[in-house]
């Protein structure tokens, strides 16, 4: 190396190491003062790389490295589904350090995976009739309970949380922190009192429809019923800013997507979607909601699914990464994440096979130039801020006296 060459990185890297710290400061699960060092090291040395005056570690390793600091959030995981199917909701005879496949998840693929935060789904299947409504808060009870009693069963891996502070508390300490959500409309049964127990049962998300309409809203699935929400549709999205439990718009329409938008006060969120950009499927989001996603400074978590990557039955790392690197290219790296969809996924993308392999992506992405502080935004923190943002809103509404909509319909199959 020339010395002129070798004195100009003298005079940068410094400069560039603080503002590489600075940036990863700013928006992450709280950092130890020994993290804080081993991120700006890290920072420092991938400076160092970037000059030539390094040997460049593998992305991989980066990957590792920056995980074992600021571990993975992912918006969305079935297990609770599966284990439903398999073993009829029953864990005592299921060992959940190891699961054999079809399991995509365990607790030892969690770790190597470096999974701090996974919100959990406590999906139910739709039902073929409206009819079907009290049966749907039986069915969703017991799924919220199934991953309560996971939670209970593995004290030492798993911490129920119910705010974006509790699950940074948990993750720092080692645990898997763990949110529950509930994929579809459905699962409330038209009702207002429900979606406020849910909550109070630790339900942070709720996504609007899964592949059938509700009375309210219209899922992706064709033809369009009310062509996006109803007037009922909008006073529950407004329950749930209120209440402070975030609005989830994958699987519905984009009809009942920008409708959502007009009408929530709390930043959009998508739990396992991916670009409608780059795959033309009616479950992914279009570049108009992503722009109001920006606006709205949300966040939409990427499904690994091949239907929804390449819209075809197989995909590749890399096609996952085009969809990271389209939205952080059409709005910022503030509004993406991670949804795998693990153990509902049907097909798998190659190299994504189950939860051990995040790093994997991250790396991909690493390999890409995403820098470290963007790589964190999109593991864990936009996911972060978006929960908290939303937490604010509903205290926000407090404040401002905002009250419990008491509108109560009795269920339809009531004698
Ligand atoms: C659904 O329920 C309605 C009554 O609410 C009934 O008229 C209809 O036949 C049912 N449809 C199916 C497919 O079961
Ligand atoms: C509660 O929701 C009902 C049904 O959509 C609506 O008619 C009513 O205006 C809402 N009440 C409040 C206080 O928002
Ligand atoms: C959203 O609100 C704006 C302004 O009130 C309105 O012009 C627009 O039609 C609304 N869009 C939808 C999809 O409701």
């Amino acid at each position: 190396m020339s010395s002129s060459r070798a004195c100009l990185a003298a005079l940068v890297a410094p400069l560039v190491v603080l503002l590489a710290a600075l940036a990863l400061l700013s928006d992450d699960i709280d950092l130890s003062p020994a993290d804080w060092l081993a991120d700006t090291a890290d920072s420092a040395l991938a400076a160092a790389e970037r000059l030539g005056i390094a040997k460049p570690r593998s992305p991989l390793d980066r990957a590792l490295r920056l995980l074992d600091r600021h571990p993975l959030a992912d918006g969305h995981n079935d297990i609770a589904d599966k284990i439903t199917g398999l073993a009829d909701g029953a864990i005592a005879h299921l060992d959940l350090t190891r699961l054999p496949p079809p399991y995509h998840t365990d607790i030892t693929r969690l770790r190597q995976g470096r999974v701090g935060i996974q919100a959990w789904s406590a999906y139910i299947p739709c039902p073929s009739n409206f009819t079907q409504n009290a049966h749907a808060i039986r069915l969703t009870l017991d799924r919220i309970d199934l991953l309560k009693r996971i939670a209970a069963a593995y004290p030492d891996d798993f911490e129920l949380v119910g705010s974006a502070a509790a699950a940074r508390r948990a993750a720092r300490a080692g645990k898997i922190a763990s949110l529950i959500g509930i994929e579809g409309g459905h699962q409330i049964a038209e009702s207002l009192t429900a979606l406020r127990m849910y909550y109070d049962l630790g339900v942070r998300y709720m996504t609007l429809t899964h592949t059938c309409h509700t009375s309210w809203a219209d899922s992706c699935a064709p033809p369009p019923l009310h062509h996006g929400l109803t007037p009922f549709g909008a006073d529950i999205v407004r329950e749930m800013n209120r209440i402070g439990m975030l609005v989830d718009i994958s699987h519905v329409s984009h009809e009942t997507m920008r409708d959502v938008v007009n009408v929530t006060r709390a930043p959009l969120f998508v739990s396992h979607s991916s670009a409608y950009g780059l795959c033309a499927n009616p479950r992914n989001v279009p570049d108009d909601v992503l722009l109001a996603m920006k606006k709205h400074d949300g966040i939409i978590m990427i499904n690994f699914w091949p239907e929804l990557i390449s819209c075809g039955p197989t995909a590749t790392i890399a096609q996952v990464a085009d969809h990271i690197e389209y939205i952080s290219k059409l709005v910022g790296p503030k509004h993406v994440g991670f949804g795998a969809d693990f153990d509902g996924l049907t097909e798998l993308t190659t190299g994504l096979e189950d939860v051990s392999t995040y790093p994997k992506l991250v790396a991909e992405l690493l390999r890409r130039g995403f820098s470290d502080a963007d790589v964190v935004a999109i593991t864990s923190g936009n996911f972060l801020r978006v929960l908290e943002k939303t937490e604010i809103v509903a205290r926000k509404m407090a404040k401002r006296g905002a009250k419990p909509n008491e509108t109560n319909t009795p269920p339809r199959d009531a004698c």
